[in-house]
């Protein structure tokens, strides 16, 4: 029985994953994404399962970005602030403090391993719940994504995955953690390249593997979810990505292939594996830097605090 997708075809199976797809959805019939439900579990949330974040409403430059703590405050306050201010909430591993939400996980990639017949693992899933007109910049995601919309609506500028969008070389770096998935170069002719959807309630997303992409709110509160997967595909894809970055910074190559079917593409995998088994890729190391806490009685929905660091 299959109760997530609204209006999936029979052609959606062999689009899914290589090309991007508007499809509607039904989560919002579970009820999870109501201010009741989202308010408990923002309540139920502890400080290493969240980031709230905020960027100058004015320049929205990415480096004006800053991080944030929860203090005090009850979920329905949290979401008073994010309703009138200019602040985003990310909500990861909801599963743990709400088992409905690993439910219905479950439930819409069953339902799409099923249509697509392609095996996933390693699913996740954040909600993120956002101010009007916040923007999320350009960047690529490492895992297969998608995005659902499930309140607000938001703008979504997608764009290829190849060069000049995406260097390859860009990309190498991002998988290897030497660079964050926001450090992508972007130009505003890049727009005339760019699949633009205003994406409603009720509607997801999804697109070709790391596709880079850009989101701005409309004037209203956004509830959205994303999930990320991986497939054997997407997998054999990221070791030969990680191998080609490690033979471009020990060789110098400017061209590398990046098909995961060629003679070289095994022992590229190989090298990828035994470079990540042997722990030599030093991890990325993630500290925030904390200097706001949510206030739904200020104008921007927080007020500054003395900043303080947070090691993740
Ligand atoms: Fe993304």
């Amino acid at each position: 029985m299959h109760k997530i997708f609204t209006d999936w075809q029979p052609y959606h199976n062999d689009l899914f994953g290589e090309h991007t797809v508007n499809l509607g959805h039904s989560l919002a019939d579970s009820g999870l994404f109501q201010d009741d439900a989202l308010a408990d579990l923002i309540e139920r949330t502890p400080r290493q399962s969240y980031h709230v974040s905020t960027m100058d409403p004015e320049s929205h430059d990415p480096r004006s970005r800053r991080e944030g703590m929860i203090d005090g405050l009850s979920g329905d306050q949290v979401l008073q602030a994010i309703r009138n201010g200019h602040i985003w909430l990310n909500l990861r591993d909801a599963a743990d403090y709400n088992p409905a939400y690993g439910a219905l996980l479950e439930e819409i990639y069953r339902e799409l391993e099923e249509r697509t017949g392609t095996k996933t693992f390693k699913q996740k899933m954040t909600i993120l719940i956002s101010s009007p007109n916040v923007r999320v910049g350009y960047h690529s995601d490492v895992p297969g994504q998608t995005l659902w919309q499930v309140r607000g609506t938001k703008k979504v500028y997608l764009y290829p995955n190849k060069a000049p969008f995406l260097p390859p070389a860009d990309l190498e770096k991002i998988i290897l953690g030497q660079a964050h998935e926001v450090s992508l170069k972007f130009e505003p002719w890049f727009d005339d390249h760019a699949q633009i959807v205003d994406l409603e309630p009720g509607r997801m997303l999804s697109w070709p593997h790391n596709a880079p992409h850009r989101v701005v709110n409309h004037d209203c509160l956004n509830v959205s979810v994303t999930t990320e997967h991986w497939t054997s595909p997407l997998r054999n894809a990221y070791g030969v990505n990680y191998a080609n970055g490690l033979l471009r910074s020990w060789t110098g190559a400017k061209t590398l292939s990046q098909s995961t079917q060629s003679a070289t593409a095994y022992p590229k995998l190989a090298v990828a594996l035994a470079h990540k088994m042997a722990g030599l890729q030093k991890l990325r190391r993630h500290r925030f830097n904390i200097d706001f806490a949510v206030d739904p009685n200020a104008p921007l929905g927080f007020v500054d605090i003395p900043p303080f660091e947070l090691g993740k």
